[in-house]
């Protein structure tokens, strides 16, 4: 059985109405008896992201992440919950309407190899979202020609296929795709995780100049939470479909008040010496890596078996998420997490 949803909405923003809003939302895979019976992907999770702003969503492999992702695209259909784009729900709408209708939303995925078809042209690629909003001939492909400088590539790479180019440049041309049709909300998921150091930081560059000049707004999905600190301003940490910890990511990242984001933070490297040690203090304090034996059950807290700070309370009732100094944390016993 599915415990209850967490009744207030989480990592509410301020000001206008949210580009994006999430709420209660559930994913279940499979069809059937045994299908129900399993642990949701997704299990009530609800956040906004507001015009301009990114949103990190982060978690170890597993997590759910890219289930989100996948529910917010269409690419999956939530068991249950709602998905608003500025505020028009868009939950059920079907795949095919969303290209015409949708524009405002699209999408960045990890692999910049698999991405791109490989038999057609970059400009083909990027004529092709267009086409479908309705811009076809000279105008699409003077847009596609100016969406590739705006990445930072020449315009006459729309005569070109995408194995003649890198794989950050392949990414800058995902981005560029992306982008083509002036969307207000794109959804990143892992889009550096790929590519090697040096060019993660250009791509992340680009990625938040782009947002700054045209105001948009991302989810932006990551397992490393500096990557997510380098480019969101609040953050959502995700655990087997649930949500443990909400807040702005300096806050998170640096004070965490979850057990989990606390493991998830200390086994991050930074390359920042003291920081590095006072996250190896914070987990050692905890005493993380000795947890109990204690199994999750459905109806309780999922980071049970790996917890140290695990109590009967929290196999058998999930924590709702309450707030704690400047984040919300899903955690009965959030208080005994030693401070930073
Ligand atoms: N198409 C699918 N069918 C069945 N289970 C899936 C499918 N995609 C993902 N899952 C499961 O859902 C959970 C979350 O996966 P995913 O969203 O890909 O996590 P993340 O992106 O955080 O690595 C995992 O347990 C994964 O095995
Ligand atoms: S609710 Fe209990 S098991 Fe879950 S993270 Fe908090 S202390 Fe650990
Ligand atoms: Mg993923």
């Amino acid at each position: 059985m599915t415990a209850p949803a967490p009744a207030t909405p989480v990592a509410l923003g301020t000001g206008p109405a949210p580009a994006l809003e999430i709420r209660d939302l559930v994913v279940r895979y499979g069809r059937g008896r045994k299908a129900r019976q399993a642990p949701p992907a997704i299990d009530g999770v609800s956040f906004d992201i507001m015009p301009g702003e990114t949103l990190g969503l982060v978690g170890e492999s597993g997590s759910g992440k890219s289930t989100i992702g996948k529910a917010v695209l269409g690419l999956q259909p939530p068991t249950a919950g709602t998905v608003r784009l500025h505020g028009q729900d868009i939950t059920h709408m079907p795949l095919k309407q969303r290209s015409r209708q949708v524009a405002d939303l699209r999408v960045v995925f990890q692999d910049p190899y698999s991405s791109l078809n490989p038999a057609r042209t970059i400009g083909k690629t990027l004529v092709e979202p267009l086409r479908l909003m309705g811009v076809t001939g000279r105008e699409a492909l003077a847009k596609a020609r100016s969406g590739l400088e705006s990445v930072g590539l020449p315009g006459d790479a729309v005569d070109r296929y995408p194995a003649q180019f890198s794989g950050g440049q392949r990414q800058r041309i995902a981005i560029a795709r992306a982008l083509v049709c002036d969307p207000k909300v794109v959804v990143l998921d892992e889009p550096v995780s790929a590519l090697d150091l040096s060019t993660q930081a250009q791509v992340l560059n680009l990625l938040a100049d782009l947002r700054d000049q045209r105001g948009l707004a991302f989810l932006f999905i990551a397992h490393d939470l500096g990557v997510v600190r380098f480019l969101s301003q609040r953050t959502v940490v995700l655990y087997r479909g649930q949500v443990m910890e909400t807040g702005p990511v300096d806050a998170v990242a640096l004070a965490p008040r979850h057990p989990y984001t606390v493991a998830l933070t200390s086994a991050a490297p930074v390359p920042r010496p003291a920081e590095q040690a006072a996250r190896r203090a914070a987990r050692e304090a905890l005493g993380m890596g000795t947890a109990g034996t204690a199994q999750a059950s459905a109806t309780g807290c999922p980071f049970v078996p790996r917890c140290p700070l695990s109590t009967d309370v929290c196999v058998e009732q999930r924590p709702p998420l309450r707030r704690l100094d400047a984040t919300l944390a899903a955690c009965h016993h959030a208080e005994r997490v030693p401070a930073r």
